[in-house]
């Protein structure tokens, strides 16, 4: 059917035209780690590098910022944070997510405060980055009462 087309050189429109009847090919992503792994081996992790940069600690020896202190110090966040943005998406694929609106609202959402927590980042925002990571633990917290904890 191309080759067909192909030999009727009439140029670009005349393949175009031709084309429109090719059915999308499928994306050959492959969907193999589990949620379980995805969670552990990426998330996780990510979320605990905006997480452990976030906020102060208070002990006998005073008060400590956790904020990056050098420019770094700060991409790292900023690159982790774009890590569970764009691993949120992830877990809306087809393979992996139980295809539930539920679902997708709570990816959604930890998109969102991910996407927040990057230009918190960005901008050497240490409030914003605090706020926002409370948000990624949010997202974390609401999926998990839903669909680990069965609450409802
Ligand atoms: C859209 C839903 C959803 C969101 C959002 C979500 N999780 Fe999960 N998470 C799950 C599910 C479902 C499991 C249980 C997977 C299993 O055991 O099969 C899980 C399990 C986990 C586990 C346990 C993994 C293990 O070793 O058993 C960790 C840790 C975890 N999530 C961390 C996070 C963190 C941190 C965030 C936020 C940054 C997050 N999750 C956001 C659905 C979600």
């Amino acid at each position: 059917m191309l080759t067909k087309c192909l030999t009727v050189t009439l140029g670009v429109f005349a393949l175009a035209g031709c084309q429109k009847n090719v059915e999308p090919a499928q994306p050959p992503y492959k969907v193999e780690l589990t949620t379980k792994d995805l969670m552990q081996h990426s998330i996780d992790p990510s979320a605990g590098i905006i997480w452990g940069a976030s906020g102060y600690v208070v002990d006998e020896h005073g008060t400590t910022d956790l904020s990056p202190k050098t420019p770094e110090g700060w991409a790292v966040v900023e690159n982790n944070a774009a890590i569970v943005a764009e691993l949120s998406n992830t877990l809306m694929l087809p393979g992996r997510s139980p295809e539930e609106p539920k679902w997708n609202t709570y990816a959604v959402q930890l998109h969102d405060a991910a996407m927040a927590s990057m230009r918190a980042a960005q901008q050497r925002d240490r409030a914003g980055l605090l706020r926002t990571g409370g948000d990624i633990y949010a997202a974390c917290t609401a999926c998990h009462k839903y669909y680990v904890l069965r609450e409802k």
